[in-house]
């Protein structure tokens, strides 16, 4: 069972939101830095972005960001935080909803979604992936981590696992930046101990 199923989020963003941000958007990031032009803003949508640990990096470099969770908590923590950059309310707009019941605007620069893709139910998947390839620009990315067929919460149906081969097909459609597997006994930020099992992917889609 996941924890996801406890509804017992706002114990996780105490314990995980003043973290730094995840590799994979740094990774992203760093991409976006290394292209030569930089002609106005940028924007992204964080997907299941808990109190912000992303988000604020994101703001911290100017970017616009939709910032989308189910749960109230994420977003009043988001909102509340006290190292929130200046000028951040002009760049920020968030909503409570689950992602894959919203629309994402087109044109993005960025989908990100740090431990969250996975968790909609498998049969909802393929509709929001297309729609997360959907919404970015030409040359825009995706950074995010999908769950494998080995991880623990297997069989817990609210959560979409891929094989490896399921993963790499997926995302084969764009340009792969990074792609990186991940098995590992370990504490969840809740405490619960777990067999993990990731894919952490950066892509970018064809110009
Ligand atoms: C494991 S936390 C990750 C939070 C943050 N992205 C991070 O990297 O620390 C997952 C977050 O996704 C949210 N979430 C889970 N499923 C969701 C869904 N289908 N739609 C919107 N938010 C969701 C949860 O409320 C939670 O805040």
């Amino acid at each position: 069972m996941s924890e996801d199923g406890d509804r017992q989020w706002s114990r996780y963003y105490d314990k995980t939101g003043a973290h730094p941000p995840r590799r994979t958007l740094l990774f992203a990031l760093d991409r976006f830095d290394a292209e030569a032009s930089s002609d106005g803003a940028r924007f992204a949508a964080d997907l299941g972005c808990g109190n912000g640990r992303d988000t604020i990096e994101l703001l911290r470099r100017c970017w616009h960001v939709l910032a989308i969770d189910a749960e109230p908590a994420a977003i009043e923590g988001l909102r509340a935080r006290n190292d929130l950059p200046e000028g951040w309310e002009a760049r920020l707009e968030t909503r409570v909803s689950r992602f894959e019941a919203v629309e994402l605007p087109e044109g993005l620069d960025l989908v990100n979604s740090s431990f969250a893709l996975p968790l909609v139910p498998a049969p909802a998947f393929p509709d929001m992936w297309d729609g997360l390839v959907a919404s970015l620009r030409p040359g825009g990315r995706v950074s995010c981590q999908l769950f494998g067929d080995r991880d623990s919460w297997v069989g817990d149906t609210t959560i979409t696992f891929f094989t490896r081969g399921g993963a790499e097909a997926l995302v084969n459609p764009l340009e792969v930046e990074l792609f990186e597997e991940e098995e590992d006994d370990s504490t969840t930020p809740r405490g619960t101990v777990k067999h993990w099992h990731l894919f952490h992917i950066v892509a970018r889609k064809p110009e």
